[in-house]
């Protein structure tokens, strides 16, 4: 039986006159004259205590101070000044007894929704870290995510299968983690930046519908939403077209959402295919929650003389831009200049720009624009008094970039952006390949296993640039939340595509030999997607960092800060494994 009746949170005025026992650390300590008042927090809430001279347990009670661990028992009171703020706030334990279950040294943070500490001291102390409301709230957050999405798939007939974490690479684009084998000296696992090949293996085993929590793995450069490990919500299933990954999916968020967060999401959501998509937003992720769509202005550029925009046309680039409505008087030059700082990380050269006060056109390009220009930019734009046009000209991934940045900080610097909006988007239809310039060669745009669509197959040797595949984006308020794609079940297009990415016989046989394998015992048509879990939690958290909805994350320049790994370790582990430490 547990030492708690109750916990402190769920106290209420209706437990008035009954006498209850309460456990928990102290938050906030006053001794007013004689009367002492304990704020004691347990993962439900706060409670207060209150405690007169004449009752048994004051002297214990005089000395805690704060985050020691308490053990109270007392009667539950209607409080004469009731605090609003909290739930518990009308009631109050007058405390008969207090036992000191636990002392505390002085904590070096505030612990309560806002503390002083940086992150980095945040994680050295996570533990402390932890006990503040707000953390504890986001880690019961993801819980009941996940206990939905669950709860969905077992009563949807999928079943969880768990894969291994020591492995063959099985790559999404990262590096891998390897793992030194001491059985095997010289030999390494590698630790799998998803269960893709694992779950396709799993359609070929005839299991069907399968689903996971996963861990993933990626040595890859740590950002706000990506962590060297992380949990997605992964699923496939056979005998399926695009069409119903979307039901699955579209049905699990929308239950999800209704459980978490109370919100109803209207399905289906839309789609955009990826060309659209970068050409409405410049980017494959774009904030749904407002407006401002990118404007292609090219065509209008041509007709000018201003050298900078034929330039660019000339060099086989574009001029696009945004209208950001009645926004002119808002930025002043030197709000330019910074917005222009700010594009120069994407090798933006200029930022040309327009404002409309009181009928006039003003602007960095203004005289280099005729009266023709100005009244097909005017009706392309629909430049109204207020307004600010915004252009870039250079090649299409600079004016997108550059762009689609402009939009998401305009956006939230104009107050467009609801934060309790969410705004969930398909984006499909995906090049098979991209151009990697650090490699000199095309590359899978998704991962080699992803279906080109049918009228492509037989030409991804040809005209690479030129293929789609059946893949597939699933897109919250400007993140990437999933991605998946139906799979390529035919060994003679998987060879292919092998082939198109230019690996040898040899090197498909060295790197996926068991899976191209298992292909030609029978692979039933099947696709799937995968979730990110961390930033799911973080967006229905309203959380800035996926390292705020993880327990124990790692920093910036991965490392643990609480644990110091990575550590050194001893010669002898490094003898064992036949390892030696390069200089
Ligand atoms: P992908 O690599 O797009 O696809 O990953 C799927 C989702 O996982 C999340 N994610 C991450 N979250 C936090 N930190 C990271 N480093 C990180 N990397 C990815 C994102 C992303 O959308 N096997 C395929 C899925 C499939 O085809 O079924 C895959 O892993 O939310
Ligand atoms: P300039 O004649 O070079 O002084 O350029 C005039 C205006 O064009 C300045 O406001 C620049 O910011 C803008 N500009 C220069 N290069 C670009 C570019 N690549 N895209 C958009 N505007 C540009």
């Amino acid at each position: 039986m547990s030492m708690r009746t109750i916990y402190n949170g769920d106290l209420r005025l209706s437990d008035k006159g009954k006498t209850v026992t309460v456990c928990g650390w102290v938050s906030k300590k006053r001794n007013l004259g004689g009367l002492i008042f304990v704020d004691l927090r347990d993962r439900s809430g706060i409670c207060q205590i209150v405690c007169r001279p004449e009752h048994e347990g004051y002297e214990a009670l005089d000395a805690v101070r704060n985050e020691y661990v308490l053990k109270v028992t007392g009667v539950v009171n209607e409080r004469e000044s009731k605090n609003p703020n909290i739930p518990t706030g009308d009631v109050e334990i007058e405390a008969s007894e207090v036992v000191v279950l636990s002392t505390a040294n002085q904590p070096p943070m505030i612990i309560a929704d806002e503390t002083d500490a940086l992150e980095d001291f945040r994680m050295k102390y996570r533990y402390l870290d932890l006990r503040r409301p707000v953390m504890q709230n986001n880690l019961i957050m993801r819980h009941k995510i996940v206990s939905s999405v669950r709860d969905f798939f077992n009563k949807n007939g999928f079943i969880e299968v768990e894969t291994p974490v020591f492995g063959k690479s099985t790559p999404e684009g990262a590096r891998d983690y390897l793992v030194p084998s001491r059985v095997h000296p010289g030999k390494f696992y590698a630790l799998p930046q998803s269960p893709q090949l694992y779950k396709q293996l799993l359609m070929i085993s005839g299991m069907d519908k399968y689903y996971q929590i996963a861990r993933c793995f990626r040595d890859e450069d740590l950002r706000a939403d990506r962590q060297m490990e992380f949990t997605q919500i992964d699923m496939e299933m056979s005998f399926v077209d695009e069409e119903d990954i979307y039901a699955v999916i579209e049905a699990m968020v929308k239950k999800v959402m209704k459980e978490v967060k109370g919100v109803d999401i209207k399905t289906p959501f839309i789609r955009i295919p990826f060309d659209e998509c970068m050409e409405r937003f410049g980017c494959d992720k774009p904030d749904m929650r407002f407006e401002m769509e990118l404007i292609n202005f090219t065509e209008i550029a041509k007709q000018t003389e201003f050298s900078v925009f034929l330039n660019a046309i000339n060099a086989g680039g574009l001029v696009k831009g945004l209208n950001a409505k009645g926004a002119a008087l808002k930025y002043s030059r030197k709000e330019l200049d910074r917005l222009l700082d700010a594009i120069k990380k994407f090798k933006a050269k200029g930022l040309a720009w327009l404002k409309k006060e009181n009928g006039v056109v003003s602007g960095s390009i203004a005289k280099f624009l005729s009266e023709e220009n100005l009244k097909a930019i005017t009706e392309k734009a629909n430049f109204e008094d207020g307004d600010l046009i915004l252009i870039v000209a250079d090649n299409k991934n600079v004016v997108n970039q550059s762009l689609a940045y402009l939009r998401n900080t305009l956006g939230k610097e104009l107050g467009l952006i609801d934060p309790n909006r969410y705004c969930y988007l398909w984006v499909n239809n995906w090049p098979s390949f991209e151009w990697s310039e650090e490699e000199n060669r095309y590359v899978a745009a998704h991962h080699p296993f992803t279906d080109p669509k049918d009228e492509f197959k037989g030409k991804l040797l040809t005209e690479p640039e030129k293929c789609y595949s059946k893949c597939y984006d699933l897109v919250l308020n400007g993140y990437e939340l999933a991605s998946g794609s139906i799979r390529i079940h035919d060994q003679e297009v998987q060879k292919e595509m092998f082939d198109a990415i230019g690996l040898t016989e040899e090197e498909i046989k060295v790197k996926f030999g068991y899976f191209v394998d298992a292909l030609k015992f029978g692979t039933p048509p099947h696709g799937g997607i995968a979730l990110g879990l961390d930033r799911l939690t973080m967006l229905l958290c309203g959380a800035s960092s996926i390292r705020d909805v993880i327990a124990f994350p790692k920093s910036a320049n991965a490392i643990c800060p609480m644990s110091e790994a990575p550590t050194e370790v001893s010669d002898f582990q490094l003898n064992e494994l036949k390892l030696s430490i390069k200089k």
